[in-house]
Formats: structure tokens, sequence, C-alpha cells
């Protein structure tokens, strides 16, 4: 329910409630008046109020009593009720607040911070830990908050020391109050630490079928933990546990992209005989494109571009691989290779045409030289100054100087010349050339 339609429930709740408290006072209110008339007026109207018999005075007095008694306790209990029932709907519109914030977190230390902060929050906790299998299914300490975090057992959990071992290998929730009077307690690293552990709530957190790990509250700052915050840690284990999968396989499929790519930039440069090439061309590129005000998705789609430029290389006969005639097709066997994979699509045509030139002469794929997209003459003047300064080369090797000074005497035919300045500037900033 959302905040605002809550509260205009709660509001509808407690005029409902007056309206019936209001019923319900005037039919003892009614009695009174019935028997009132019935039993004392008679002896009132005649002057003779001295002799209302007693037990009827009583009866009245302990009627009106227990009536006002019973409006009051009633309308307390039902105005508690309200509010324990509206403090639980704020607790569960925060959990879907909170649930949103999870899956909007893609870095998984900065998930699993947010988890254990909403977790406390939610039951008042004065602690708690975050413990979670690792690849070689070891339970361990992943983030720990609060008073009393320094207690918490660190390194490898063994099987069924403590509670939080034996949530996971069960996959059952625990609540304790009073910890000294369970055996599954360890007490181990409270011990010296000036920090007593009194209560405990530990959650599995389940993904798929499978414990991935546990939430492990301790000590509630006021009161003791009740059933309900055993059931909405539960609720919001369930949803930290799909989001702590759903990030995990987001940084492996990361991870292994990563490699992939090594290898790939590995052996387009063994391939041609150029070792380091494409890391260097890419370090120069994102000089220029962060010179040239380039935005953050710019500046990726220009440094997987660089790093793969001459992917297309390894399509080509090795024998042939110097042969003008088979060379000239990479940009083309590169852009084909690379647009078909997802992530790298956006840097395809960075590669077709990284061997264009400016004033579209000799052009090799472009129709037009307006096709040509600025990353692309970003990356021909990057990889031509690494191919001029580099020490594999073996056409010329030039000092960084000298290079820039050949790719200005082409700018403008071959080299795009704002490019080119923008270079030139980036080089100087850093250091590589003097001004
Ligand atoms: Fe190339």
């Amino acid at each position: 329910m959302h905040n605002l339609e809550g509260r205009d429930f709660f509001d509808n709740i407690r005029r409902s409630v007056k309206i019936s408290h209001f019923v319900a006072s005037i039919i003892p209110l009614a009695l009174l008046v019935y028997f009132s008339v019935q039993y004392v007026y008679p002896y009132v109207s005649g002057g003779d109020s001295s002799n209302i018999p007693i037990h009827i005075g009583i009866l009245l007095v302990l009627a009106v009593v227990v009536s006002v008694l019973g409006l009051i306790l009633s309308t307390k209990a039902t105005n508690s009720s309200i509010e324990s029932a509206q403090e639980l709907n704020t607790k569960i519109n925060s959990l879907f607040d909170i649930t949103k914030q999870f899956r909007e977190t893609l870095h998984l230390d900065i998930l699993l911070k947010k988890i254990m902060e909403s977790a406390m929050a939610l039951t008042s906790a004065e602690s708690g830990a975050l413990i979670l299998y690792d690849e070689e299914r070891n339970l361990k300490c992943r983030f720990s908050s609060g008073t009393n975090s320094g207690t918490v057992q660190q390194g490898v959990l063994k099987p069924g020391e403590g509670i939080a071992a034996q949530v996971a290998e069960t996959g059952k929730a625990v609540l304790l109050n009073d910890v000294s009077k369970d055996g599954r307690f360890n007490s181990g690293p409270d011990n010296g630490s000036g920090h007593k552990t009194t209560s405990v709530v530990c959650v599995p957190l389940i993904y798929a079928g499978e414990t991935i790990g546990v939430i492990e509250l301790r000590n509630r700052k006021q009161g003791h933990f009740t059933k309900q915050d055993e059931s909405l840690l539960s609720s919001l284990a369930d949803q930290a546990s799909i989001s702590i999968a759903q990030n995990r396989a987001r940084e492996r499929q990361h991870s292994d992209f990563i490699h992939i790519t090594e290898m790939l930039v590995g052996a387009q440069d063994y391939i041609q005989n150029r070792k380091g090439h494409a890391r260097r061309v890419a370090s120069y590129a994102n000089l220029i494109g962060k010179e040239l005000n380039f935005s953050d998705a710019e500046l990726k789609k220009l440094y997987h571009a660089s790093l793969l430029h001459d992917i297309g290389m390894l399509k080509i006969d090795p024998n042939d691989i110097w042969d003008k005639g088979q060379s000239v097709h990479h940009p083309k066997l590169g852009h084909d290779m690379i647009k078909s994979i997802s992530q790298w699509r956006d840097s395809a045509d960075i590669i077709l045409y990284h061997h264009e030139r400016y004033d579209g002469n000799d052009a090799l794929q472009a129709k037009d030289k307006d096709d040509i997209p600025l990353s692309a003459r970003v990356l021909v003047v990057a990889d031509t100054f690494d191919v001029l300064t580099s020490q594999y080369s073996f056409t010329v090797h030039l000092d960084p100087e000298t290079a820039i000074k050949d790719i200005e005497s082409n700018a403008g035919t071959q080299f795009d010349p704002v490019v080119v300045k923008a270079f030139k500037s980036a080089l100087t900033d850093t250091g590589l050339i003097s001004s």
C-alpha cells in the first residue's frame, strides 16, 4: 500500500472506530436513563429521595463506572492496534523502497552495505553481519556493521559454528531472545570484546533453492526481536538474495569478458608483432577523447574500438598480414566480427572507418567523408602516433615531438585538424611533448 493511501486507510479506520464508540456509549447511557426514570424518579418526584434503595444507587454508579472504564479501555486497545498496524504498514512500504534500491545498485560491495543498513533499520538491531558462501563454498563474513560488529566471527566459519553457520546449513531462520540459554550460540568472539550479545535473529539468503548466505542481527535497541522482525527480515532477505545473485552473475560475466578481451588483444598484437600496441592506442585515444569532451559512453565505445581495432587481422592468413592487398580488408573484417557481440556492437563503426582519410580520398569503406565518425578520426591519429613512436616499428621510430609534427603536416588531408590539435594539447598537458 502506498504511504498516502495507507494514511487515508488508517484515518478511515479511526473515523469508523469513533462512530462505533459513540454508538456503543449511547446504549449504556440509554439504559442509565431508563433505570433512573423507572426506579429513581418516583422517589425524587415524591420528595422522598432519601429513601432511594441503596442497592439501586450502587448499581447505577457501578453501571456508570463500568461503562466509562469499558469505553476508555476499548478506545486505548483499538488505538494501540491501529498504531501497530500503521507501523507495520510503514515498514512494509519501506521494504518496497529498499528492494527497489537493491535492484538499482550495480556494485556488489555497495549492495551488501545497503542490505545490512536496511536490515538493521527495519528491525532496530544494534549490529549485524552479512555472511556469504564464496565460490569454494566457504562461509565468510562479507560485511558487518553496528556497535558490536567487531565481535562478528571473521574468516571462514566452520560447519556448525555458531548460529550463522547452522542457519546456512539448515536454511531455516533462528530467533533467540536469550542466547545464554541456547547452546547453538558461539560466545567466543564476544569474550573480552567489552560487548555482550543477548539476542539474535538470523535468516538464510536463498536463491534458486540454494542457500547463498545469511543475515545475522544482534541485540534489539528497544525490547526484544519479535516474530514480526523475523518475518520482515526474511522478506528483505528474499529480495536481497535475488539482487546479490544477479550482481554476482554480472560481475562474473564482466570478469569473463575482460579475460576474453585480453586474449583477443594479445592475439591481435602478437599476429602483427606489435606488443602492447592496442593498449597504447587505447590510452592515446582516451587522451584525445577527453580533450574533445567526449561523454563517458563515447569514451567507452572508443576504448573498446581502440583495443580491438585490428581484430580483423585474425581473419587474414598470417602469411598475408603484410600484403597490403589483403590487410586492406581488416577494418571490414573486424567490424563484422565485433558487430555481432552486444557489448562491442557500438564500437563496430569506429573499427570500420579507422583507416579512412579525413579528406575522403582513397576511401576504403566510407562512401562519403561525412560517414566517418569522429571517434574513428581520433583512433587513426592515436594508431598512427603509436606506430611512429614505438620501438617495434620496422618503418620509422620517431620521438614524440617529431611524430606529432609529422602528423600535423598531414592535418586536413589524412587527419582531422581538430583531432590533431586536441592530441597535441593533451600530449603537452601530460608532458610527453613540450608546448
Ligand atoms: Fe588497422
